[in-house]
């Protein structure tokens, strides 16, 4: 059962939230600190039970002279002072250089994100581009992409484990932060810092992607939405626009400006509903939209009152939103 529960445990750490398979340069500087500082402790733990195994056995066969013989004082200062000074030294040394390798030059990086934590999404701005998205962060790979972390509320916390340590999301300051993942792909990013009700419903992706596909997302996110093609689509931009849903939400070439909830000009893009938290499917988009209190309680979306077919008209328009 312990070699079981150990194998499970082991596993639970693999995979695309572990600090210990990283895909970019910061995260790969401090999964080397820490496998460097496993196999330190590791070396040392094996080293004080064999002394341990040798004092037993000693002890045993020759119990008049135990503990004379081998090094006395010389083992007490040499053990005790001398190695716990070099190897602490060397952790320390060993730290402040990876810290240090973790700043990145601003000059390096030609785009910047700016990243707002709030009760319980994050709203994500490309400020050069001017735009305004959520939850989902694009960047292209093998480039340093500068991130400037601010929140809305309360403290927050920015956490990618396989690309980047932790950075807190503090109200009126903002944080200089940077992402850089060597490989595409999509990953998954949590809040680190326990900012309430929903804090473990805070999660975020950040979809690194070719140098082209990048561009494409870009210019494709900057366009106003997309107006409604078929009637149903168009009743549904008249429920959204005459609902409560204004009264939170954006979406750009509307009469819908509001910045209190996500922007949703491109929902139909993003992958994730309500922070990370929902496959954004039709299932999922209706549900939420009824119910959000159920799914996410505490959060500040109310339910909204609609009949059936006002209902599918209103997936019909937003699932348009690409
Ligand atoms: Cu935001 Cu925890």
């Amino acid at each position: 059962m312990v070699a079981g529960l150990t194998i499970s445990l082991l596993v639970a750490g693999c995979g695309e939230m572990s600090t210990l398979d990283p895909r970019g340069p910061a995260a790969e500087r401090i999964a080397d600190l820490w496998w460097f500082m496993f196999w330190t402790a590791t070396a040392i733990f094996v080293g004080v039970m064999g002394l341990l195994l040798w004092a037993l056995f000693r002890r045993r066969s020759e119990q008049t002279t135990a503990g004379r013989s081998f090094g006395g004082l010389g083992l007490i200062v040499g053990g005790g002072i001398v190695l716990p000074v070099i190897v602490l030294s060397v952790l320390f040394g060993l730290t402040l250089m990876t810290l240090r390798s973790l700043t990145v030059d601003a000059r390096s990086t030609t785009l910047t994100v700016e990243v707002a934590g709030q009760q319980w999404w994050w709203e994500v701005r490309y400020p050069d581009q001017q735009f305004v998205t959520a939850n989902q962060i694009h960047i292209p790979v093998g480039q340093p992409v500068r991130l400037l972390l601010t929140s809305r509320d309360v403290v927050h916390n920015f956490w990618v484990p396989q690309l980047h340590g932790k950075m807190d999301l503090l109200p009126g300051q903002t944080n200089v932060f940077w992402l850089q993942a060597d490989e595409p792909g999509v990953y998954r990013g949590v809040c680190a810092e326990y900012c309430g009700l929903q804090h473990a419903k805070m999660e975020f992706l950040v979809v690194a992607e070719p140098a082209d596909e990048f561009a494409a997302w870009l210019a494709r996110q900057q366009e106003h939405a997309a107006a409604p093609a078929d009637r149903l689509a168009q009743e549904g931009q008249q429920i959204f626009l005459r609902s409560g849903c204004v009264s939170c939400h954006a979406v750009r070439g509307t009469n819908a400006t509001s910045t209190v909830g996500p922007d949703l000009t491109h929902l139909a893009s993003r992958r994730t509903l309500a922070a990370g938290v929902l496959d954004n499917n039709r299932g999922n988009l209706a549900g939420w939209i009824m119910n959000p209190q159920t799914i996410k309680p505490g959060n500040k979306m109310p339910p909204t009152q609609l009949t059936a077919e006002e209902l599918l008209a209103l997936l019909a328009y937003l699932e348009q939103l690409k």
